[in-house]
């Protein structure tokens, strides 16, 4: 295990009707009658009345609000500049994201941005170090990026998708009423739980020796994902079901599950590429069709880990060698994916298409490599995109 320092200051307020809570916890960090941004996507919390909880205790706390709808999946720059003007104009001294990951980051990009005198795509392009931001909070509606607990960003801008970690844009609040996720749609169910597994499994598939007690969390974290989220996929108003998720969700990407270790994302950076090259395709449902095919390309690397997962995580009996353990492993996995009605291929998410050669050039042009599990170059990353056919 290596060395590490953790510091996680984000507050979770957790459960039924805790919205009613927000004004307050606003005003303890902005002051006294501050004006709040409030950051939401294309109008889900509108309709199902998330907007006007939070926007009624930010009232009740006496902070005046500035609604900024608009933020779409896959989150633009655009959207990021206009949210920064409006916040400079308005001296916006804290800022509300009221939705999922594309809201929060978009609301992250704006805390970035606001006191950067340059242009926030620096960051992003790693022209520029972030030093400081507007403190944000979120009220999440959907269990799945885990912005709401994270130190990353990760915005659409200038035909790439790029994400950036710095602890100054860690929310300083999480809420999570588990009431919130009854009304997502089934796309949407499915991607959250398979994106919060892979952000688990970013960590798990690690190069560091000797992480027993953080393994034995992971694998048990994986393992209450995977059997609350056949649970919802059937039942998408079981409460209990999702408060594990809810939970599950956040502390997938709090850096709990890799204290000590190297991390991958290879997974993460290949996925990044397809919902680049089209911000219609949702990262859970892109990560179903890579993280097999990864694995799979892993798996002659490091056989050992990738079954102590197949049996620790997927159920699967040991076989004769950990090549085959891990081979049933990743079938099973398949089928998980399957049984929550996620695409497999590359056809299934409208990439057939896709010019694989130029995606895996561009996955590594700003990092150089993929990947740490099992370091990945260019040409590894178009073999990879190929199993994804
Ligand atoms: O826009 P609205 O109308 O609100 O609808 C949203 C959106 O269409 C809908 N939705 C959310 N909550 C709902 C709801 N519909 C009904 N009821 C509710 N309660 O769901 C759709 C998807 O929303 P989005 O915010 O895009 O989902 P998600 O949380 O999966 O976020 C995905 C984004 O986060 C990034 C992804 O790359 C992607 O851009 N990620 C961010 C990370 C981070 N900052 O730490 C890590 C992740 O790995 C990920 O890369
Ligand atoms: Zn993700």
């Amino acid at each position: 295990m290596n060395n590490f320092e953790y510091s996680n200051p984000t507050k979770l307020v957790f459960g039924k009707g805790q919205i009613s809570k927000i004004g307050q916890l606003m005003k303890d960090k902005a002051g006294e009658g501050a004006e709040i941004l409030v950051v939401y996507g294309g109008g889900s919390v509108v309709k199902n009345g998330i907007l006007a909880d939070a926007e009624k205790s930010l009232t009740e706390a006496g902070l005046k609000f500035i609604p900024f709808g608009g933020v779409h999946p896959n989150p633009s720059i655009e959207k990021v500049y206009e949210g920064i003007d409006i916040a400079r104009k308005n001296n916006v001294k804290a800022i509300l994201a009221v939705g999922g990951g594309s809201v929060i980051d978009t609301a992250k990009a704006i805390a970035l941005g606001v006191p950067y005198d340059g242009d926030v795509w620096d960051f992003f392009l790693q022209k520029a170090t972030p030093k400081t931001a507007l403190p944000v909070a979120a009220v999440l509606t959907i269990p799945a990026a885990g912005s709401e607990q994270s130190i990353r960003v990760v915005i659409n801008g200038n035909g790439r998708k790029l994400g950036i970690g710095t602890p100054v844009i860690r929310p300083f609040v999480a809420l999570i009423d588990p009431e919130y996720f009854f009304t997502l749609p089934q796309n949407q169910i499915r991607a959250g739980v398979i994106d919060m597994m892979s952000h688990i499994m970013e960590r798990y598939f690690t190069p560091t020796k000797n992480t027993d007690f953080v393994d034995g969390q992971a694998e048990a974290a994986m393992r209450s994902i995977m059997k609350n989220g056949l649970i919802v996929e059937k039942d998408p108003k079981n409460y209990d079901a999702w408060s594990q998720l809810g939970l599950a969700g956040s502390f997938a990407h709090n850096g709990y599950y890799s204290l000590g270790q190297v991390e991958d994302w290879a997974s993460h950076g290949m996925e990044h590429e397809l919902s680049a090259w089209n911000d219609h395709i949702t990262h859970g449902l892109g990560l179903a069709v890579v993280t097999p095919a990864w694995l799979e390309y892993v798996t002659p690397k490091n056989p050992e880990r990738v079954a102590q997962f197949a049996v620790n995580v997927m159920g699967v009996k040991p076989q004769e060698t950990p090549e085959k353990t891990a081979e049933a492993g990743i079938e099973a996995l398949r089928k998980f994916y399957k049984e929550m009605g996620a695409p497999a291929t590359l056809k299934d998410i409208g990439a057939e298409n896709v010019d694989i050669h130029k995606l895996a050039e561009k996955a590594v042009m700003i990092p150089g490599k993929l990947g740490n599990f099992v370091p990945l170059k260019a040409e590894d990353i178009e073999k990879i995109y190929a199993l994804m056919r």
